[in-house]
């Protein structure tokens, strides 16, 4: 898969780890690769901007907790960011509300769950039904 990274700071170890400890996947780095504290919105809002363009298949946001990464994320029409700290709840972002951006949080998360949390987002599929009636009234909020 095609998948945007983008992080903070806080967000770099995290993102080298999963850039190296996955290597099917091709990354679209586009966060900050120093330690210098910087302004998370900055490198969030490139992931976000590649996902609403359909450049990438979907995208990882990292900050420390990843409340940050979220709320800039989800600022972007037609993103639907999830911020997840365990598999089931990256497996429901996507079977449910059909997420195309995971946020995670490097302070929160450590590399192993990380990993698993995404591979539990990449495999699960959107269920449609119901949920679509529901995101398409996220969609009329967006209006
Ligand atoms: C940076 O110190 C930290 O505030 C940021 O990474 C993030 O956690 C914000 O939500």
């Amino acid at each position: 898969m095609k998948i945007g990274i983008g992080n903070d700071h806080a967000g770099v170890d995290l993102k080298y780890s999963i850039i190296k400890t996955m290597p099917e996947h091709i990354f679209i780095n586009v966060g900050t690769d120093s330690y210098e504290s910087c302004d998370y919105p900055d490198y969030i809002k490139l992931v976000a901007e590649m996902v609403q363009k359909g450049e990438v298949d979907c995208g990882i946001a990292i900050c420390g907790t990843g409340i940050g990464a979220s709320i800039v994320a989800n600022k972007h029409k037609g993103v639907r960011a999830a911020l997840c700290t365990n598999e089931f709840m990256a497996s429901m972002a996507r079977k449910h509300n059909d997420a195309n951006m995971l946020v995670l949080g490097a302070r929160v998360v450590g590399i192993d769950l990380a990993i698993s949390i995404i591979n539990a987002f990449l495999h699960a599929t959107f269920e449609g039904g119901r949920h679509k009636q529901r995101l398409d009234k996220i969609k009329q909020i967006e209006q």
